[in-house]
């Protein structure tokens, strides 16, 4: 499917010289947005994935449905102060400022095959930080995906390591 249609460009968000790559229009359209969750679980169906992780909040819309399709759990990465139990912690940094995500120490068990999501891949800071945190707790991962990638940051460089899947290439 041409996925790429249903994305919208703004210009300037959130602040100067950003291209903001916007997917809320695709997840309007329930079959295009059932149709990116169907290839992505493909990928990681041939990856033998057990587990999903991504970060808030736009790798929440895509790792939820993602782990539902599979029939696999879900483990959130959040910012300081959201997660109730003991965690862990990594600082990274954005195409836009810098920041710390945090896991919960339990949620992975070492050894476990991990597919690693989020929305977009940008400068690649926020998958680094992810895989960081996957990594830490024993995971082992099997597979990185997106909807969308911006290649002019290079991002991917940082996944050379990775078998990675992006619906959209700009
Ligand atoms: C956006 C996007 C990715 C990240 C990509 O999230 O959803 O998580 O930036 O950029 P990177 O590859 O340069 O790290 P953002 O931090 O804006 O938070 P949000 O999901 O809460 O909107
Ligand atoms: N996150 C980081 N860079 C972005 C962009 N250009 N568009 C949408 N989300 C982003």
């Amino acid at each position: 499917m041409d996925y790429e249609k249903y994305i919208k460009s703004v210009m300037d968000f959130p602040s100067k010289g950003i291209n903001f790559r916007d997917i809320t229009s695709l997840l309007e359209e329930g079959p295009v947005y059932q149709s990116a969750i169907n290839d992505l679980a493909k990928f990681a169906k041939s990856k033998n994935a057990e587990i999903v992780v991504g970060p808030e909040a736009r790798g929440f819309v895509i790792g939820g449905p993602l782990a539902y399709s599979l029939g696999i759990g879900f483990v959130p990465v959040r910012k300081p102060g959201k997660l109730p139990r003991e965690v862990a912690t990594v600082s990274y940094e954005k195409e836009y400022g810098t920041d710390t995500l945090c896991i919960h120490k339990d949620s992975i068990k070492p050894g476990q095959r991990v597919i690693v999501t989020d929305d977009l891949l940008a400068t690649g800071g926020t998958i680094e930080a992810t895989i960081k945190l996957v990594k830490e707790l024993g995971g082992i991962v099997v597979g990185v995906v997106f909807l969308i990638e911006l290649t002019e940051l290079n991002g991917s460089e940082l996944l050379k390591d990775y078998d990675v899947c992006s619906l959209i290439k700009y």
